[in-house]
């Protein structure tokens, strides 16, 4: 019955068995319900159709090396979803709802889970919206809480290949003291022209710098940014950027690597000092960097500067050594000595 080519999936919506969700209304949470029916109906009037008042999460199951599944640090995304529907003004479902709500999803659609042995994923997105019929600028007191899942390859088409980015200095991805540093959705939308310019110049990523200044590295429109010099994992301190489960692994791993790891500003300058440099994130894991450019203007040919890290088409030893071992976590074939698979 399942036709899944694990080994040439991407990272697409895709038609599962089941969705599971809970309903907000009257001051509380409905039972948690599971669905097949895809179909999604709502009021027209809907804060989240006018709005935008709307949140998500991303994270992931594997089928591990002896045949379990697990989730990677499941609560650290439901404390970051409260932190989010908390900025909205959107009742928050509990950590132990949210958990249980992924278990649900993980366990209703085993047969989308991929194997071990793939390059493969069960990718998890929560979602939770605000459904309240309103015209006026508050706070919905209706809401949606849903997980829907997908299986899934890599976020760029392949792992551990080399990839490019540019930084538009005509585009800002959220404003100081705005919503960078919460899921949700409207972050999104904003890059989504900016992305389809980079990628039709040949760019895998856009990489933001701080909207007040443009003198320090944000993040990817994906992915959080971190870039290696001297046997240190460097990653930017900024309150524009979302908090990267995977980055703040990735920071554990490196120092139990034997490696330094700082969180600082970085200087756009700095790229020229990096050995290499890369996204990570959920989706993407970690998408190594040959280069990145930087334009004052996206849409035309001149190119301010180029900063080069690995020679292209080549992958470096601290990205290599990073993405070996939080996979290698993931999938069960190390001790995952922090405790961050959780068993479905
Ligand atoms: N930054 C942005 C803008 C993202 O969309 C994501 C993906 O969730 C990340 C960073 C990485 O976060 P995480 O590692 O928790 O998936
Ligand atoms: C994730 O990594 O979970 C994200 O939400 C990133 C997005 C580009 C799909």
């Amino acid at each position: 019955m399942n036709q899944i080519d694990w080994g040439s999936l991407g990272f697409a919506a895709y038609k599962t068995r089941t969705l599971v969700l809970c309903r907000y209304k009257d001051g509380q949470w409905s039972e948690i319900t599971q669905t097949e029916d895809f179909s999604f109906v709502m009021n027209p009037f809907a804060g989240v159709l006018h709005y935008a008042v709307s949140c998500f999460e991303g994270l992931k199951a594997f089928t591990q090396k002896d045949g379990k599944a697990v989730l990677f640090r499941p609560e650290e995304n439901a404390s970051r979803l409260a932190r989010t529907a908390r900025y909205l003004g959107l009742p928050a479902p509990s950590s132990e709802m949210f958990v249980e709500m992924c278990l649900r999803c993980v366990n209703a659609n085993r047969e989308f889970l991929a194997p071990y042995g793939h390059d493969a994923a069960m990718y998890l997105r929560p979602l939770l919206m605000g459904t309240e019929p309103k015209l006026q600028l508050a706070p919905p007191s209706e809401a949606v809480f849903v997980v829907m899942c997908a299986p899934v390859g890599p976020y760029h088409g392949a792992s551990m290949k080399s990839f490019s980015a540019v930084i538009p200095l005509n585009y800002d991805r959220a404003a100081p003291k705005g919503s960078g540093s919460y899921k949700v959705g409207a972050n999104y939308a904003a890059t989504f022209r900016p992305y389809q310019i980079a990628h039709s110049q040949g760019y895998n990523e856009l990489l933001y710098l701080n909207s007040a200044t443009h003198e320090f590295i944000d993040e990817f429109g994906s992915s959080n940014f971190f870039g290696i010099r001297a046997n240190t994992y460097v990653t930017p301190l900024s309150d524009s950027v979302l908090p990267s489960i995977t980055n703040k692994s990735l920071q554990q791993i490196a120092l139990d690597l034997g490696m330094k790891v700082e969180k600082r500003p970085i200087p756009v300058e700095e790229l020229a000092e990096f050995e290499e440099a890369g996204g990570c994130g959920t989706a993407v894991v970690i998408t190594p960097m040959s280069h990145i450019d930087v334009k004052p203007v996206l849409e035309e040919a001149a190119v301010q500067s180029t900063y080069r890290f690995m020679p292209e088409g080549q992958v470096g030893p601290a990205c290599t050594k990073l993405y070996k071992t939080i996979t290698a976590i993931q999938k069960g074939e190390i001790e995952d000595i922090h405790s961050w698979c959780l068993k479905v």
